[in-house]
């Protein structure tokens, strides 16, 4: 079984009640789950309106294309 998954946040999600704050990946592409590991960063050029596919060992685009899903 496989699944797309749509994530739309480009960084971590912070969760501060713990003696130090843990971060929780938002993004969808930390190798770490559920824990962010800076993976986000390939998320920084990303533009409204488009849809974003990446490989999940380089974490390079692999695909790009409008989005006709999106509120952008
Ligand atoms: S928010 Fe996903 S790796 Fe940081």
């Amino acid at each position: 079984m496989a699944r797309l998954v749509r994530a739309e946040a480009t960084g971590p999600i912070r969760i501060d009640p713990q003696e130090k704050p843990v971060f929780i990946c938002a993004c969808g592409l930390t190798g770490n789950p559920p824990f962010c590991d800076g993976s986000h960063k390939h998320c920084r050029d990303e533009q409204p309106g488009t849809l974003y596919r990446y490989d999940p060992e380089s974490k390079q685009v692999i695909e790009s294309r409008p989005d006709a899903g999106s509120s952008a």
